[in-house]
Formats: C-alpha cells, structure tokens, sequence
C-alpha cells in the first residue's frame, strides 16, 4: 500500500496558502505516494484543481474524503477539532502548529493519537535552510510589507527631479534586520527610498550595510552578546530597552514609513513604538506593524486592521504572506516536501523517521499520540517558552 498524503482546503480566516504545488504533487507521485487534494484548495492560491490533477493528484469532493485513511497530512494552519477527528490515529499532520500560543492544541494531538510536526520549530542549521518556513514566508511578507506602505503612503519613494520641482526620495526606517526586515530592506532600496534599520543582534548590523542601509543601535556591550545559539534575539534588559526607546524616539520622528518585524520565539513581540512615537511622525506617515500577531510592535497597531493616529497610517494586515498566496504556498509546499524527502523512504515507499535526527527532534511535539517535545512536556510551566527564546 503507498503512503496517503492528503492535503486539505485551509478553512482558517484570511487563509489563502495551500501546503501543496504542482511540483511538490509530482514529485511526491513520482516518490510513491497517493496524493489527494481537496476540491478548491488552491483556489485562492491561484492553483486550480485541473492543475494539480495533471501534476498527478486526486481531487476530492469533502474535507472528510480528504482526510480519510491519509497517513501525512499537509496543512499551513493548525486543524480544527473537526479536522482533527477526521485524521485516522497515528496519522502525521504537518503544518504550522503555532505551539507557543496555544499550548492546549498540544494536547489536541495527543488526545488524537496523532504525530505532530510543527515546521515553524525548525532548527536553524544549515541542513535545514530548505525546510525553514519562517524565511520562506517571512521574506515575502518582508517584501509585501514595503508593498502595503506604498500603497498607504500619499508620496512617491523615489527622488524625482521634474520640471516642476524635486520630490525629496522617502525616508524608511525598519524595525528588526531578521528575513523579513532584510527583505524590506531590499525591497524599499530598490524602490528609491533612503532606508535605516535597526536590531538587536550585532550580526545585523553588516547584512544591513551590505544592503545599502545604515544602522541604527546601541551598540553598548549587552548589543554585543545579544544573541542566542540558534540566531534568534534575546529579550533585552528593560536598561537597554530604555535606551534604545530614547534613540528610536528621535529617529522616528524624522521618519516617512517604519516597518516593524521584531519578534522573540515564544514571547509576545517586543513593544518599540510607543503611541507618544507615532504621534510624534509627520501626517501622512505610515506604518507597517508585521508582528502585529504577536502583541505588536506599535502600541496603536490593531490586527486585521489599518488605524490612523494624528494622520499616521497604521497597518496590522494579520497573515501577510498569505497576502502573496501563490508564491507563498509553492514555497511553503517546498519546504515541506525536503521534509518528507528526508522521513519516506524512497525505495520502500514508507515512512522511516529518525526521531534522533535533531531536525525531527526539533519539530516533533507529539509521537503516535505521546507528547515527546521536551519544551511542551513542561508546557503547563511557564517556564518552557523561556527556555527557548
Ligand atoms: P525573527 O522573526 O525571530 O525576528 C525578527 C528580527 O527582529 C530578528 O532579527 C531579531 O533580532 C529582531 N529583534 C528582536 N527583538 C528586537 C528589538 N527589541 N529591537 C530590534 N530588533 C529586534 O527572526 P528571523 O528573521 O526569523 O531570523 C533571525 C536570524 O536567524 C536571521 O537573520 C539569520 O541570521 C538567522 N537564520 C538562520 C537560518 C539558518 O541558519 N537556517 C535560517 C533563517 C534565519
């Protein structure tokens, strides 16, 4: 018997991913699987199903048909409870589980006799680059983000001298130089804008430079050890806090469109622009909040909404790679198809996972039902969320 690999029609508002393409079909086809795809699943990702059925899958009419004798099964978002009674046990769901903010779905999986991956607990080792589908997602939403600004702002990016006069090129300022704040980096340097960025980790500083962009920091010795094994930040002291909110305060007031990317794994995002901040900025202003999900960034950014402050636009767009759906889910399918390159095996056409792999140890929360991340084992303490950030 091959492996069912099923992939559903995401059912989670503003989801417009799907977590299959039509190479990732083919070659999964080519590897020895069945594949099943919902019926309108890639609608919204501009993936219709005569596309995926000539890549070799087989369209389903309901989610139940979908889910019925799949053994993985590929989503972008966590299931519902619906879909997840609807998974056979010891089936294995890979999707973006966001274990951190809901650790009651850890137990979801458990109550489901499942196998639980989470791709967004992806190590990040070399090994796993083409399998991170936070960079994958996070460099488009960088990119789309300075898009949204744009469009926004009453201003041209670009210097333009014109018979009629000098329009004077935008000046952005961008909060957290990880994935997406590089790519917003790019982006609105090729736009014509002057761009600043800022972080916290001193590794930032030349990627930043080498984009063309001039940092802004304390660079002071707690700057200097500001970052973890694993390349994330660390949550800064509330001293360091202080100063860097007295140096943003008065770059940001000289600002045309900030973006904020800042996040810290497992902890609300950092908070960096106060309301006093926003006011203070020119009318006409704006702001792109991309950690709005995560608490925000902005004091006055609301989720799913664009708000306005003294004339400043503030914008909390929720899922923003999912705003460039087609480019998102193909490669978002690719990163899960490395996955399952690295746990079917090819000759057998079956699964053979190494739960010593540090990639699986990594992104497995539940095995067959039993919870084996050790960061969620201790969920029910606070504590575990620290451990990791
Ligand atoms: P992220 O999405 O967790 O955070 C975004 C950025 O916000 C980070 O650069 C972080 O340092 C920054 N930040 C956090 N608190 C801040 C504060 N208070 N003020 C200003 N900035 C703040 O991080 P992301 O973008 O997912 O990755 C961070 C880094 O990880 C990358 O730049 C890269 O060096 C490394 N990385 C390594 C990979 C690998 O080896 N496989 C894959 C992807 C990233």
């Amino acid at each position: 018997m091959s492996l069912k690999v099923s992939i559903p029609k995401e059912t989670a508002q503003d989801e417009r991913r799907v977590a299959a393409s039509p190479e990732t079909v083919k070659k999964l086809v080519n590897m020895g699987c069945t594949v099943t795809i919902q019926a309108g699943a890639g609608e919204s990702a501009s993936i219709p199903d005569y596309i995926f059925k000539t890549a070799g899958a087989k369209i389903t009419k309901t989610a139940e048909d979908t889910y019925k004798g799949a053994d993985i099964i590929l989503k972008v978002q966590a299931p519902t409870h619906a879909e997840l009674d609807s998974m056979k046990e010891k089936a294995l769901l890979i999707a973006l589980l966001n274990p951190h903010s809901s650790t009651s779905s850890v137990s979801n999986y458990t109550k489901s006799k499942i196998t639980a991956f989470a791709m967004e607990l992806m190590p990040r080792i070399t090994r796993a680059q083409s399998m991170d589908v936070l960079s994958s997602q996070s460099n488009l939403a960088g990119y789309k983000a300075v898009l949204d600004a744009a469009e926004e702002f009453t201003r041209a990016f670009p210097m333009m001298m014109t018979a009629a006069g000098t329009i004077a090129p935008a000046k952005v300022f961008v909060m957290g130089a990880g994935v997406a704040g590089l790519q917003a980096i790019a982006t609105a340097r090729r736009l014509g804008a002057v761009v600043t960025a800022t972080d916290v980790r001193p590794a930032a500083k030349e990627q930043v430079e080498s984009l063309g962009a001039s940092f802004v920091a304390v660079e002071d010795e707690e700057f200097k050890q500001a970052e973890t094994a694993g390349g994330y930040a660390k949550e800064m002291s509330a001293a360091y806090k202080k100063k860097q909110a007295a140096l943003v305060e008065e770059h940001i007031a000289k600002q045309d469109i900030v973006i904020t990317t800042a996040l810290i794994p497992g902890r609300p995002a950092p908070k960096l622009i106060t309301e006093a901040m926003v006011k203070s900025m020119k009318p006409g202003s704006v702001i792109v909040d991309l950690a709005v999900e995560s608490g925000g960034n902005c004091a006055s950014s609301k989720a799913g909404k664009v708000v306005e402050l003294g004339g400043v636009k503030i914008i909390g767009h929720n899922n923003v790679p999912s705003r460039l759906a087609t480019d998102a889910s193909h490669l978002y399918a690719k990163n899960l198809l490395n996955l399952l390159n690295l746990i079917i095996d090819t000759e057998s056409g079956k699964l053979n996972i190494d739960w010593e792999d540090e990639i699986i140890k990594g992104i497995a929360l539940t095995k067959e039902g039993k919870l084996i991340h050790p960061d969620f084992k201790e969920a029910k303490k606070p504590a575990a969320a620290k451990k990791r950030a």
